[in-house]
């Protein structure tokens, strides 16, 4: 069966670009139709072109199609993605995931796995928390935390993070981004195995009708099996 994966990311000067272009990848590997969205830039022109980067890969991803939250209730399973910003999420992701309350209020974020992925100066530059903060609002739409975990030797070989996969851009990093890059592709693939598993035995598409009666189902149900 075809799943639709939406991979959502902010990046200023192209790292994470990179991260989200290889998500994508892996989910279209496993046979997911896939959007590939930027999420708006909200820093002025003047502050982007005090950092030639930025300002480059900035012109380079207008190809790239703006993220809309139409994007996440089309998708059956989303990935997201951002640089690390002083331990946090950037503000420009946040913003799109502010803009999320109407999508939750009708339960259309539920049951949807999610995975996350980031990119830091340094290897111990805040990643994982990075990742972790993101899992917040993941927790609180309800929807399905798929972690990269310890499942597959491109993990290891990207530096062993199982939270999501982190490249890093400093002197720290140990220049392997080709095994980011692997890792990220492993984790898009992963994505959209897994939701295939799940929409595939209809447990996930019953749970996402996001009422009541979709509660008590699975209460009878337990009841029924206890
Ligand atoms: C305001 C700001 C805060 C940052 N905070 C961190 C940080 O806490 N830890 C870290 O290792 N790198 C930090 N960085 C560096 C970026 O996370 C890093 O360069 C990342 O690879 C950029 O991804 P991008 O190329 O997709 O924008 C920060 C950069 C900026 C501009």
């Amino acid at each position: 069966m075809t799943v639709k994966v939406a991979v959502i990311y902010y990046s200023a000067t192209g790292a994470v670009h990179a991260l989200a272009q290889a998500v994508a990848e892996g989910a279209a590997s496993a046979g997911a139709e896939v959007r590939l969205r930027r999420v708006a830039e909200l820093a002025s022109d003047s502050a982007i072109d005090e950092n030639p980067q930025w300002r480059r890969h900035t012109d380079a991803a207008t190809s790239i199609s703006p993220a809309s939250v139409e994007d996440l209730a089309w998708a059956d399973a989303f990935a997201f993605g951002t640089p690390t910003r002083f331990g946090a999420p950037a503000a420009q992701l946040k913003h799109f995931i502010d803009q999320t309350g109407g999508l939750w209020q009708e339960g259309k974020l539920a049951d949807k796995p999610v995975t996350a992925f980031t990119s830091a100066f340094n290897r111990h530059g805040g990643s994982e928390a990075t990742i972790l903060s993101l899992g917040n609002v993941f927790y609180h739409w309800g929807a399905l935390i798929i972690p990269p975990g310890f499942t597959d030797p491109a993990v290891y070989a990207a530096g062993g993070n199982p939270y999501g996969t982190s490249s890093v851009t400093g002197p720290t990093g140990d220049g392997s981004d080709a095994a980011a890059l692997e890792a990220a592709r492993y984790q898009g693939r992963r994505l959209a195995q897994i939701t295939i598993r799940l929409l595939g035995d209809g447990r996930v598409t019953d749970a996402a009708a996001g009422d009541g009666n979709a509660r008590e189902t699975v209460a009878a149900t337990a009841s029924q099996t206890a």
